[in-house]
């Protein structure tokens, strides 16, 4: 089996765990987005809640993409590390007074309303600044992504998105919002979506809302139609990037955009996702009666997709060739739940061996916590060791 290709004498220095970036593949992947997206009405804002480390995020902006925030803190950090307001979204069910504000300050390209209050509270919030608040209406498409439970967004009984019978209720609320101005209509159906057709559903709803606009002769600059496009996290070597151009191919063949209409991207996962690794080491291997424990020094603060979500993760000893055996691998911290794979094949482990927990730039980092007042992981990145 191949493994993936690590500095390991340079790791032997460093403290674990910690997060390794390969900075080669995320550009490769920025540049293949560029690429498929490029001569065509198209635009990505990366959605920063899936790697928010301030080198990534430079990384991705000195490509030109936007950032789809949703907090009024990932809106300055996405500021800081480069990113132009006139290329951030902001998102999110529950914006506070506060992070309207920051939006608004900054003079962000648009707000994702998902609710009737949220845009009266941004109405009055943009009015006592004398400001126009850009908003685009984030409607429920009613699909199906067939992914986890926690993950899917898109079905009607969820708390995101607002339905689409309420719809001409809200447009004739917003007649009389004089500080927004509708520019588009959003979605986002959930995240780790391997199955394109979920995208051909989510098409076929865009065009009948496009239409229903049209009729209505309202005029919307801008579809957006999130992120949530999956990578393989069963075969990183060999499946080192995201399908992208069946992907956008999709869009360009199944929507007709009018003239002068954007369709606006939110990917998150499929960025950054495959360019990230955590790096551990094996403290303990422990005897059990039938099976063998991989005990490392990372845990499911480090990387709580496992735990949370059953999420797979491909995980390599990159310091043994010996002949493989069979490990639960886990954490050091006390729940049953802190556990990174069960019954799986890994060379030999010993004592101070390196592991890779693969595919984990996407939700690994910026959903790290100090559970049991452990530390954060640091960060490396394959340019700078
Ligand atoms: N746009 C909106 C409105 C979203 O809610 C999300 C993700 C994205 C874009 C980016 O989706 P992506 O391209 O990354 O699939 N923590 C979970 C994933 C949560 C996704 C939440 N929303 C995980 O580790 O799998």
């Amino acid at each position: 089996m191949i493994k993936g290709v690590f500095p390991v004498e340079k790791f032997h220095q460093l403290n674990t765990p910690f997060y390794y970036y390969d900075i080669a593949l995320l550009r490769a992947t920025l540049e293949t987005i560029r690429r498929e997206i490029e001569h065509k009405p198209f635009h990505l804002h990366y959605a920063v809640k899936a790697n928010a480390n301030p080198r990534i995020l430079r990384e991705i902006s000195s490509f030109g993409f936007g950032a789809d925030c949703v907090s009024g803190n990932e809106i300055l950090r996405a500021l800081e590390c480069g990113f132009t307001p006139n290329k951030i979204v902001f998102a999110g069910v529950g914006k506070t007074d506060r992070e309207m504000e920051i939006g608004l300050d900054n003079n962000i390209f648009c707000f994702n309303v998902e609710s009737i209050p949220e845009l009266e509270v941004l109405n009055a919030i943009a009015s006592k600044k004398g400001k126009t608040a850009k908003v685009a209406l984030r409607i429920n498409p009613n699909i199906d992504a067939h992914t986890h439970k926690y993950i899917t967004t898109g079905l009607t009984e969820n708390k995101f998105g607002i339905n689409e019978q309420d719809l001409p209720q809200i447009l004739k609320l917003m007649k009389s919002l004089m500080n927004l101005q509708l520019i588009g209509i959003h979605f986002h159906i959930g995240s780790q979506i391997t199955n394109l057709t979920s995208f051909e559903d989510l098409c076929v709803k865009v065009k009948e809302l496009q239409e229903w606009f049209n009729r209505k002769e309202i005029n919307l600059p801008i579809i957006n139609v999130g992120g949530g496009l999956g990578i393989n996290y069963q075969h990183p070597n060999h499946i080192p990037m995201a399908d992208f151009e069946s992907y956008f191919r999709l869009f360009k063949k199944n929507l007709q955009l009018q003239p002068n209409q954007e369709l606006h991207f939110e990917l998150g996962r499929a960025v950054v996702a495959p360019c990230g690794s955590l790096i551990s080491r094996v403290l303990f291997v422990k005897e059990g009666i039938k099976k063998k424990f991989l005990i490392l020094d990372a845990g499911m603060n480090d990387l709580i997709r496992p735990a949370l979500y059953q999420a797979f993760h491909h995980i390599e000893n990159i310091t043994s060739n010996k002949e493989a055996a069979l490990y639960d691998v886990v954490g050091p911290i006390c729940e049953s739940s802190d556990l990174f794979a069960e019954q799986i094949m890994l060379d030999e482990s010993a004592r101070g061996d390196l592991i890779s927990i693969r595919s984990a730039g996407a939700y690994g980092e910026t959903m790290a916590s100090q559970y049991n007042c452990r530390n954060l992981p640091l960060s490396y990145f394959s340019d700078q060791l």
